[in-house]
């Protein structure tokens, strides 16, 4: 299991602590299914860029990024030497816990609170 942070570039949006979250799933996962828009026009399936976010802390816990994603995360904005695609970052067994940051153009999902406590 583990503890993912997710901090917002976004002014005015604070950061949100997930515990137990399970291996095996990808970041962009994680964020969809706590309400959390992070954009993913392919789908997932490492067609675009619009995924993109800075792991700050973790990246042992995931697979290292492939050449197509590398290619994929030189088209995003700014991107960074701890820049992934969420839809890449697989969650390996194990336990530990990760900080992650979601660009400014990564806004909310509509309708959902910027309270998570
Ligand atoms: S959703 Fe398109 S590359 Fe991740």
């Amino acid at each position: 299991m583990y503890m993912i942070t997710f901090n917002f570039e976004q002014k005015a949006v604070s950061s949100v602590t997930f515990t137990n979250v399970k291996p095996a799933q990808s970041l962009l996962e994680v964020a969809l299914a706590n309400k959390i828009h992070l954009h993913h026009d392919c789908g997932g399936v490492c067609a675009c860029s619009t995924c993109h976010l800075y792991v700050e802390k973790g990246d042992d816990y995931l697979e290292g990024p492939g050449r197509r994603e590398k290619d994929y995360i030189g088209r995003a904005a700014d991107p960074r030497l701890n820049s992934r695609l969420g839809c890449q970052c697989i969650l390996q067994d194990g336990r530990g816990k990760l900080i992650v940051t979601l660009p400014d153009q990564t806004p909310l999902r509509e309708g959902s609170t910027l309270n998570f406590k």
